[in-house]
This record gives C-alpha cells, sequence and structure tokens, in this order.
C-alpha cells in the first residue's frame, strides 16, 4: 500500500491548480481589458466644441439604439493609416474624448452604410433625412438600406396644425397624400443633425501624467 506516496509531476493538474491557474489568466485579463483602459480615459475631458445631447437627440440616439442603425453604419472615422476614411469624407480620426457624452457608445463594426460620426457636418438638411429615413432610395438609387416608414404617418387631405409634413422628391410623393413624420423621426433627425465631430482644436489625447493616478498641481 503506497497510495498517498506517489510524487505528482510539476504539470500534473488538480483542482487547485486549475482554479489558481484560471483565476490568475481571469485576473491579468480583467487588468489588461478593463482596469487599464479606465485608469488611461477616466481623466478624459469633453473638448470645447463638443455639446452634451439635448433632450430630443437624446430621445433620438435612442430610437437609433432601437432600429438597430448600429448594425449597418459605424460611428469610428480610422486614422488614415488604417483606412482612407478621411478620403472618403467621414472625418478626422476619432479620440477617446469625442465620446464623452456617449454611455454606451455605439461605435458600431460594421459599415454596410457609411460612417455617420460626422454625418450631421456633411448632410445637415433636416428634410434630407426625412426623406432619406422614409424611403432611402428616392435619395441614393438601389440603397440596400431599409426604409423606416413605420416611424411615419401617410395621410391623405391636409395635416393638423402642430404635424411636420415632410417634403418627398416628386418622384415617390403622391398627390392629395401628407406623409407626416412621427416625434420619433423628429428625435432621430435631431441626433443625426448633432453628429458633427469636426471642431477644432482637436482634443488632446490622455497624457501619460493624466493616467498617474494623483494629478499634478
Ligand atoms: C441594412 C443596413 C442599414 C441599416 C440597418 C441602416 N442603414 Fe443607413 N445606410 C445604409 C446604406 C447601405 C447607406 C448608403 C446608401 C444610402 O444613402 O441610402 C446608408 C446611408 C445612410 C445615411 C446617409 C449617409 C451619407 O453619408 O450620406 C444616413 C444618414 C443613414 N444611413 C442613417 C441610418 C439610420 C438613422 C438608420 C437606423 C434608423 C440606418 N441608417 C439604418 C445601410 C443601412
Amino acid at each position: 500500500m503506497n497510495a498517498g506516496k506517489t510524487t505528482q509531476s510539476f504539470w500534473e493538474m488538480d483542482e487547485m491548480r486549475i482554479i489558481t491557474g484560471a483565476m490568475a489568466i481571469l485576473g491579468g485579463a480583467t487588468a489588461l481589458m478593463v482596469v487599464v483602459p479606465y485608469m488611461l480615459l477616466k481623466n478624459t475631458a469633453p473638448p470645447a466644441g463638443l455639446k452634451p445631447y439635448t433632450t430630443s437627440q437624446a430621445a433620438g440616439r435612442q430610437v437609433y439604439i432601437a432600429n438597430g442603425c448600429v448594425y449597418c453604419h459605424s460611428q469610428q472615422p480610422r486614422d488614415i493609416k488604417q483606412a482612407p476614411d478621411a478620403a472618403r469624407g467621414w472625418g478626422r480620426a476619432s479620440v477617446a474624448a469625442d465620446y464623452a457624452y456617449d454611455t454606451p457608445h455605439l461605435l458600431g463594426t460594421m459599415r454596410t452604410g457609411p460612417d455617420l460620426f460626422n454625418i450631421g457636418a456633411r448632410q445637415p438638411s433636416k428634410d434630407w433625412h426625412l426623406g432619406h429615413l422614409y424611403q432611402p432610395r428616392a435619395y441614393t438609387p438601389g440603397s440596400i438600406m431599409p426604409p423606416y416608414q413605420y416611424l411615419f404617418t401617410v395621410r391623405k387631405g391636409p395635416a393638423l396644425p402642430g404635424e411636420t409634413v415632410i417634403t418627398l422628391p416628386p418622384a415617390i410623393a403622391k398627390p392629395g397624400e401628407v406623409v407626416i413624420a412621427k416625434p420619433e423621426a423628429l428625435a432621430l433627425v435631431d441626433y443625426l443633425i448633432g453628429l458633427d465631430h469636426t471642431y477644432t482644436p482637436l482634443p488632446a489625447l490622455p497624457s501619460p501624467a493624466a493616467v498617474s493616478t494623483k494629478a499634478k498641481p
């Protein structure tokens, strides 16, 4: 009987080693992916040119989230070394401070459609946005963007006071019918037009001094 006397090789696994190893890997990953980025970015102040969202824009942001715009549109123009985004007219590469008011952020990963980080600067027309949401193909022939017609009410006859009638291109406007933007559509367009990060001076990248826990006087 020599049970209990077997010598264990260094690489042999037992529960304690597996648990300790797993915890060490998880701890390391959390430090690298959560703690270090938090330390780097926690002192990031919003740039002077960046305005907080108005109530209507914040509501529009929720409409943007609810309708899955983020699945086809990114909001993160890249550096010229990574992609020709500036040449596409999408603006300079974004920096952390540009997102100071964004919770949750809407960076997006897919670019089925153009990046929208500066759509307000590129396309400031409310009429264009409302019409494009109602029927993208009336503005961009062959567009694969879905029409968001449930954000509008179509009615025969005149609009009521206070309603916003949208101006459609003659090709799709039907005589005797008005297309009225619902509050969700108006808020969404407020949000889109507000997406303008073309301000200068450029927000500074976090400096190593800002990373240290105690701010220097
Ligand atoms: C299935 C993918 C898809 C979804 C979902 C989608 N889009 Fe698009 N979007 C596109 C494509 C493709 C284009 C380019 C063609 C065009 O202008 O219609 C585009 C264009 C745009 C443009 C014009 C961009 C420019 O640079 O001219 C805006 C603004 C826009 N989309 C907003 C939205 C909003 C807001 C939503 C959510 C309500 C949305 N999109 C959902 C695919 C999509």
